[in-house]
């Protein structure tokens, strides 16, 4: 089964980051962070974006908002470290075939599945209330007033970021949990009535991480107002800090860690041995003004590098715009062909191939393929061409046929079989070509 994560092949795990506001201390440690260090983990995918097409939804009128947000989340992602050589990292408007698959998604997706998403719900409960408020005046109100079709189509769009690359693992925030569970629905209709094409994914809570209290002691959220920006200059941090709200015990007085904001933040990014310190601090009766001090002290030392080299990814917009293109290169190899075996699977075909399709022809001459030979040295090689003939990987001379046989069958099993070959020139172009086979494999 499609759905189910494969033991001998890389898992694919895959996030994005809406582009829709500048990034806080609560996102570095609640998602950014987890992430960067997961992407660092031997037999991961890593598939990491810039979801600007869902930005539209929320910033509806403020194009100026939604670039500098893209360039400032782009940039704080390699600033924490991020490896784009390592991962996939794209901007989702860079790859056409997203909106594409949107499409394919709507049209298999029941329109009451949609009608039960929270945030569409919580949109119409709030019309409703408005209109019971209103009594017999409000009768003419439409519960669905101020409601976009692209808030309500939210869901398949995200569905089809999952998808579109077969993630098996999708890291999000329990919020999101119901957007994975639509992705697999909808996922599940479209492989029932055109096949095995989509992997059903998973969603990955970090239940390590605790989310952050911002500057009030609520939840730190753009939409308390109550952040501390990630990158904010070392004085403006400095600020920020010392308004984060505190009780009123004096200096040589006992304060509780239970219920304060200015703890918790500091246990997220102190060891423990330190939180511990500070613990003990507290119950000595350390005033407010120096426990913000060390605060402020153990955040810049893990800020401040970062936040250099953030600093010159803005000034040099260029770097990223490169970076980006590249990562949408890269994601196109898998979203590229994949699309293309979906137009043909709903039946957008070309229409000479209609003669041949019942031998399924077409689809067999659009796949990558291994072409073995014997060469004048009396020793067994492949090739590794792609749909379109182009040489991939070319092997080393085998003493026997089948041995040059196993060394395909590996490959065919798992990209590790890579090790014992020569290197390709475009290793991404190999894995994603293999890939594409497996996946045929798995549908026929
Ligand atoms: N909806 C996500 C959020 O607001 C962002 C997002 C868009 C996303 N597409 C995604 C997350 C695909 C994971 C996978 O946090």
């Amino acid at each position: 089964m499609s759905n189910e994560t494969p033991s001998n092949k890389t898992l694919r795990v895959l996030t994005g980051i809406t582009t829709s506001g500048t990034p806080h201390l609560g996102n570095y440690v609640g998602a950014i962070r987890p992430t960067v260090i997961a992407s660092r983990t031997a037999g991961m995918e890593g598939y990491y974006f810039l979801a600007d097409y869902h930005a539209l939804i929320k910033t509806g009128g403020d194009p100026a908002r939604v670039q500098r947000s893209t360039l400032e989340i782009a940039a704080t992602w390699i600033a924490a470290g991020l490896d784009p050589e390592r991962v996939t990292f794209y901007r989702q408007s860079d790859i056409p075939e997203i909106p594409e698959l949107t499409w394919f998604l709507t049209c298999v997706c029941g329109k009451g599945l949609l009608n039960r998403a929270h945030a569409y719900k919580a949109a119409v409960d709030k019309n409703r209330e408005k209109r019971a408020a209103a009594g017999a005046a409000g009768l003419d109100e439409d519960e669905d007033a101020g409601v976009s079709a692209g808030l309500f189509m939210y869901p398949v769009l995200m569905a089809a970021d999952i998808l579109m690359f077969n993630a098996h693992r999708v890291p999000v925030g329990r919020d999101q949990i119901q957007h994975i569970e639509m992705a697999r629905d909808i996922g599940t209709s479209f492989n029932h009535l055109y096949g095995e094409h989509f992997t059903l994914p998973e969603a990955q809570i970090e239940e390590t991480v605790a989310t952050l209290p911002g500057l009030d002691g609520r939840k730190m959220s753009k939409s308390y107002d109550n952040t501390i920006p990630l990158f904010t200059p070392r004085d403006q941090l400095k600020k920020l800090i010392a308004g984060i709200k505190t009780d009123s015990r004096a200096p040589g007085e006992p304060k509780d860690t239970e219920g304060s904001a200015l703890f918790q933040i500091y246990e997220a990014f102190a060891t423990p041995e330190e939180t511990a310190q500070l613990r003990r601090a507290y119950a000595e009766g350390i005033s407010w003004g120096q426990a913000k001090e060390l605060l402020f002290e153990r955040i810049d030392r893990e800020i401040a590098p970062m936040r250099e080299t953030y600093q010159s990814l803005i000034d040099h917009p260029e770097r990223l715009e490169d970076m980006l293109k590249a990562g949408a290169a890269k994601a196109r190899r898998i979203a590229t062909p994949f699309t293309a075996k979906l137009r043909h699977a709903v039946g957008l075909r070309d229409l000479r191939a209609q003669a041949t399709d019942k031998k399924s022809k077409a689809t067999k001459a659009a796949l990558p393929s291994f072409k073995q030979y014997r060469e004048a040295d009396g020793q067994f090689y492949f090739k590794f061409v792609d749909a379109q003939g182009q040489l991939l990987l070319q092997s080393t001379g085998y003493a026997s046929p089948k041995d040059a046989g196993a060394a395909i069958k590996a490959l065919q099993a798992d990209d590790a079989a890579l090790a014992q070959l020569p290197a390709p020139a475009d290793v991404d172009a190999v894995r994603a070509a293999l890939r594409i086979l497996r996946e045929a494999a798995e549908a026929a």
